[in-house]
């Protein structure tokens, strides 16, 4: 039986959906992909840290109520998040990053990155950060260290995109993409059809949570920008940063707005696209666009993602689904593990007594 140990950083709704899958799928996926998950250290701003070599039962993690500092009361436990002790000494195979994303530096999450990758640990994570300010970096790391740096639900969440694109559509000259890449935009403006304002339709989206308190990152196409920075470079073989991104949200779209695309026979998204220029370079912007109703985009609608990749040989390849979710998240770092498994199929694997 082959098993992974695995440390969690952040213990919130994406590492705890994971933890809940490891508690209730193990025998599945040993049956079904080879494999078992062994929870051996966890890190939290919130909850503190704890490192059991022998592993952590998931069940009993995911089902106790812990107060702040509540990993103390674990044996190896203690009430401070020592993330750099737990991500270099815990007996890890795999770290999962699922800390806050850091749109400016990506920290403290890249040095999370950093530190399991020079101590010879694979990275699963589905933070933005890392990936859109230091993806080439890390996987050059990873590589001198013999790991791999995965990252599948930086966009997207579980839906397929990044390997997808890059196993299934390889040799099919993709050459850019534009895609619905933020669910709680796409909502709001669904909303605005529906004839709410902006406000209006910013506080249901809030009160449903598909957006946060400050929802500024959303709406105005921050998150946007850095999705497309990952898929740009990821994708297209570019090396963009953030700045590079002409950027505009819907914040500015008003009711009347709407009602004219409507009548015209059109319908407003927020737009993240990318493109090689005839020079080789990359043209990447993110702003509302006025799509026609029969566009491959125009029918997604509610906090639904998308995207459709230009092909040479396929034309347009349009994938749909889930672009958040804790449980759909979670999926994009088990898809990571797959890909760590079936990649390093035996250099990494741990046999269980
Ligand atoms: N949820 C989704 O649908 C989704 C989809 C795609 C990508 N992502 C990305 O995945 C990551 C995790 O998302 P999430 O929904 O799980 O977020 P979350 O619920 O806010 O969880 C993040 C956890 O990390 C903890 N944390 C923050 N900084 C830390 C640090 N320096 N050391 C240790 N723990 C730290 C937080 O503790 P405190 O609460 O005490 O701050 C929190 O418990 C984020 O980067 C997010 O952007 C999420």
């Amino acid at each position: 039986m082959t098993q992974y140990n695995i440390a969690l950083i952040g213990f919130g709704g994406v590492n705890r959906a994971l933890a809940e899958l490891i508690a209730g799928s193990n025998d599945r996926w040993n049956a079904e992909l080879g494999f078992r998950l062994n929870i051996v250290a966890v890190t939290d701003l919130h909850l503190g840290s704890v490192i059991s070599p022998n592993g952590i039962d998931a069940r009993m993690l995911v089902e106790t109520r812990f107060a702040r500092g509540g990993f103390a009361q674990l044996s190896g436990g203690s009430a401070e998040a020592d993330n750099e002790k737990v991500i270099k000494q815990a007996p890890a195979d795999i770290v999962a990053e699922a800390t806050f994303t850091n749109p400016v530096d990506g920290e403290p999450a890249v040095s999370h990155c950093r530190w399991a990758l020079e101590s010879g640990k694979h990275v699963v994570t589905t933070n933005k950060g890392p990936v859109a300010l230091a993806a080439a970096e890390l996987k050059a790391l990873g590589a001198r260290h013999g790991v791999m740096f995965e990252h599948e639900g930086a966009v997207m969440s579980g839906t397929p995109v990044i390997r997808m694109a890059q196993r299934t559509l390889a040799g099919a000259g993709l050459h850019g993409f534009e895609g619905i890449l933020n669910g709680t935009s796409n909502f709001v403006l669904g909303r605005m059809e529906g004839g709410l304002s902006f406000a209006e339709a910013v506080k249901e989206a809030k009160g449903l949570g598909y957006a946060e308190a400050d929802p500024t990152a959303d709406v105005e196409g921050h998150d946007v920008r850095l999705k497309v920075v990952i898929l740009a470079n990821e994708l297209l073989g570019g090396k963009l940063t953030p700045q590079d991104v002409d950027c505009k949200g819907i914040s500015g779209l008003t009711v009347a707005d709407i009602d004219a695309a409507t009548r015209e026979g059109y319908r407003w998204k927020l737009i993240g696209s990318a493109s090689v220029r005839q020079d080789g370079g990359i043209a990447a912007r993110v702003g509302p666009q006025r799509l026609a109703l029969d566009h491959a985009l125009a029918a997604v609608g509610g906090a639904i993602n998308a995207i459709s990749l230009k092909t040479d040989l396929l034309g347009a390849v349009t994938v749909t689904g889930p672009g958040a979710g804790r449980v759909e998240t979670a999926y994009a770092l088990l898809s990571d593990i797959i890909t760590i498994h079936q990649c390093r199929p035996s250099a990494d694997k741990k046999e269980a007594a």
